[in-house]
C-alpha cells in the first residue's frame, strides 16, 4: 500500500529541506513539490496533509511564487509557515503589507487557548522568525492563534477550514517546540498515523526493483564504496542477487587501500558480484601536469564514462543501471524560481553515463536523504565502518592535491590523508564532523631536519562540521589531536615539513579546495 503522504509545497525558502527531515524524522513520508503542482495530481496520492513552505518574496511582489488556488478545496489540512502562511491568508481574503519593523532571529510567542496545534507547549515559547511583511489584517474568516511582541498575528487558524499559518519557523532547532508544533500538526491535524519506517521502506523499495527489473532482466552498478552506492547495490543485490554486476573503477585517486577494503566487504562477506577494474595508470596519463581544478574534473568524469562504458559491454544482456542518486540531488535540479543555481563546481557522478549508454535507470534512494539511507545501510546489516564513512568526491583525491597531478604527490597525500583519518578517529572526533581529510599544497617552505635544510611540501588539514554539506564550519579540534597529527605528518610522511590548519567554513570557502 502507498505510505501516507504530506506535500510540502516549495516557495523557495533555505528551510524547505529541513520541514521534510523533519516531517520524515516523525515517521511520516513526505515529498517536496513545486508550487504549482496541480490538485488533481494529488487527488490520486494518499495525501494526509499539505505544507507551505516560507519563502525569499512578498506576496504581492511581481513574479512571486504562487499555488493553484483550487489547493485550498482538497480537502485536506494545510499548514502555512511564513511566505506560506500569508499567501494562504491573501489568498482566502486577508490583507498582507510590509511590517514597520521586519523580524528576524528569536522571538517570544504567547499563545492563546485550546488548538491542537500548540499542544504541549508552553503558552510563552521561544520562536524564530524571518520575515519582513505581516497580515495585516485576519479576515473574519481567520482565528488569531498567538502573538509576539512586534506582530499581533504570528499565527492563526481558519475558522470553517483545516487552515493554520504560523509566521516563525518551526522547523529551525531555535524554534524550542517546533518539532512538537509540527508533530501535532502531522497526528492530531491530519490523522497520519507515522508509517514510514525503514523496515517497510527496503520491503516496498526490494519489490519496486523486482518488479522494475522483471523475472530475467540483468542490472549494472557503477560501485565506489561510497555509502549511497553500496546502499543502492545492496538493495538491489536484494532484489535480482546475482543478476546484478558492480564495477568499481580505480582511478589511482582513491585512499589507501581503499580498492582492497571494498572488495573484501562487498566482494568477500556480502557477495556481490564485483568486479574491480584498475585503470589507474590511464588515468595518472590523462592527469599528469594537469592542475586546472575545472580541467582535472573533466578529464576524471570523461575517463569514467570512457572505462565503464568498457567494462558495461563485457556484462552481456545488462539492460537496468542501478544509482545511488538522492533525493537532495532531486530537489536542486528543479527550484521554485527556475533555472539552475550558479554552477561552482562541476560535480561528478556517474548521472552522465546513462544517455551513452541507453540503460534504463534504477534509483532506489531517490527519494531519501543522506541520513535515511545510512539508516537503511544498517538496516540492511551493512556495518558502521561503511555505513558512517565521511563523503569522497567522484574525482577524489584529484581535488585535494592542488597544482600539478604525479603520482608521486598523490603518494605523500595518500599517505597524510590516512595519518589525518587515523588520528581523528582514534580520538574519536570523527562522528561529529562531516568530512576530515589532507591537502597536498603546491608549494614548498623551508624547514630544518638534524641539521640540515629542508625544502619540502606542506600539508593543510581540513576537517568540517556540517548536517548536508551545503554550508560547513571548520571543527574546532583538541590541541592534542592536532598535536598528534602535526607531529606524525612531518615525521612520518617522507617529502613532508609543514602542516598548517584550514580554518575557513563554508561559504565563503567550500569544503573540498578545488
Ligand atoms: P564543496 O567542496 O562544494 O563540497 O563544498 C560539498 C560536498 O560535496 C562533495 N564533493 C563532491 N562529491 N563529486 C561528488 O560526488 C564531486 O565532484 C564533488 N565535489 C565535492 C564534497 O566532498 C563535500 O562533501
Amino acid at each position: 500500500m502507498e505510505h501516507e503522504l504530506i506535500g510540502i509545497l516549495d516557495f523557495g525558502s533555505q528551510t524547505t529541506q529541513l520541514i521534510a527531515r523533519r516531517v520524515r524524522e516523525a515517521g511520516v513520508y513526505c515529498e517536496i513539490l513545486m508550487p504549482d503542482v496541480r490538485p488533481q495530481d494529488l487527488r490520486t496520492r494518499h495525501l494526509k496533509g499539505l505544507i507551505l513552505s516560507g519563502g525569499p518574496a512578498s506576496v504581492y511582489a511581481r513574479g512571486a511564487p504562487r499555488c493553484d488556488p483550487r489547493i485550498f478545496e482538497l480537502n485536506v489540512p494545510i499548514l502555512g509557515i511564513c511566505y506560506g502562511m500569508m499567501l494562504a491568508c491573501r489568498t482566502l481574503g486577508s490583507r498582507i503589507t510590509a511590517a514597520r519593523e521586519r523580524e528576524f532571529g528569536r522571538a517570544s510567542l504567547r499563545i492563546a487557548d485550546g488548538t491542537p496545534l500548540f499542544d504541549g507547549v508552553p503558552r510563552e515559547t521561544v520562536v524564530w522568525m524571518s520575515h519582513g511583511d505581516k497580515v495585516e489584517t485576519t479576515s473574519e474568516e481567520f482565528e488569531v492563534l498567538a502573538n509576539t511582541e512586534s506582530c499581533a498575528n504570528a499565527a492563526v487558524r481558519h475558522r470553517a477550514r483545516p487552515l493554520y499559518g504560523v509566521l516563525f519557523h518551526p522547523e529551525v532547532a531555535h524554534t524550542s517546540h517546533g518539532a512538537l508544533i509540527l508533530r501535532n500538526f502531522l497526528f492530531s491535524i491530519c490523522g497520519c498515523r507515522g508509517d514510514w519506517e525503514m523496515a517497510s521502506v527496503i520491503e516496498s523499495s526490494v519489490a519496486q526493483i523486482r518488479d522494475a527489473v522483471g523475472p530475467s532482466g540483468r542490472v549494472l552498478c557503477a560501485l565506489s564504496g561510497g555509502v549511497d552506492s553500496t546502499v543502492t547495490a545492496t538493495l538491489v543485490h536484494r532484489a535480482v542477487e546475482n543478476r546484478l554486476t558492480c564495477v568499481m573503477v580505480d582511478n589511482g585517486l582513491l585512499r589507501l587501500d581503499e580498492a582492497r577494503q571494498v572488495k573484501d566487504l562487498l566482494g568477500g562477506q556480502m557477495h556481490l558480484n564485483l568486479r574491480i577494474v584498475d585503470a589507474s595508470a590511464l588515468f595518472l596519463r590523462k592527469l599528469r601536469g594537469v592542475s586546472d581544478p575545472e580541467r582535472k574534473r573533466r578529464i576524471i568524469g570523461h575517463a569514467f564514462i570512457d572505462v565503464f562504458t568498457r567494462e558495461a559491454r563485457k556484462v552481456k544482456g545488462a539492460q537496468f543501471l542501478a544509482q545511488g542518486t538522492l533525493y537532495p540531488d532531486v530537489i536542486e535540479s528543479r527550484s521554485a524560481w527556475g533555472g539552475p543555481s550558479a554552477v561552482i563546481k562541476t560535480h561528478h557522478n556517474v548521472g552522465g553515463l546513462p544517455k551513452k549508454l541507453k540503460f534504463k535507470l534504477i534509483e532506489p534512494l531517490r527519494h531519501l536523504f543522506k541520513d535515511e539511507v545510512r539508516h537503511m545501510g544498517r538496516a540492511l546489516g551493512l556495518p558502521d565502518t561503511l555505513v558512517d564513512r565521511q563523503p569522497f568526491p567522484g574525482p577524489g583525491l584529484a581535488v585535494r592535491c592542488i597544482g600539478p597531478l604525479t603520482r608521486d604527490r598523490l603518494d605523500i597525500l595518500r599517505k597524510a590523508d590516512a595519518i589525518v583519518r587515523e588520528e581523528i578517529e582514534r580520538a574519536d572526533l570523527h562522528r561529529r564532523l562531516w568530512q576530515y581529510f589532507a591537502v597536498l599544497l603546491p608549494v614548498s617552505t623551508v624547514g630544518v631536519m638534524g641539521d640540515a635544510r629542508t625544502y619540502e611540501n606542506v600539508i593543510a588539514v581540513r576537517a568540517v562540521e556540517s548536517t548536508d554539506g551545503m554550508t560547513a564550519d571548520w571543527a574546532r579540534l583538541p590541541e592534542d589531536a592536532l598535536a598528534r597529527i602535526g607531529s606524525r605528518l612531518i615525521n612520518e610522511v617522507k617529502g613532508v615539513n609543514r602542516a598548517v590548519l584550514d580554518i575557513s567554513s563554508k561559504p565563503p570557502a567550500t569544503i573540498e579546495w578545488e
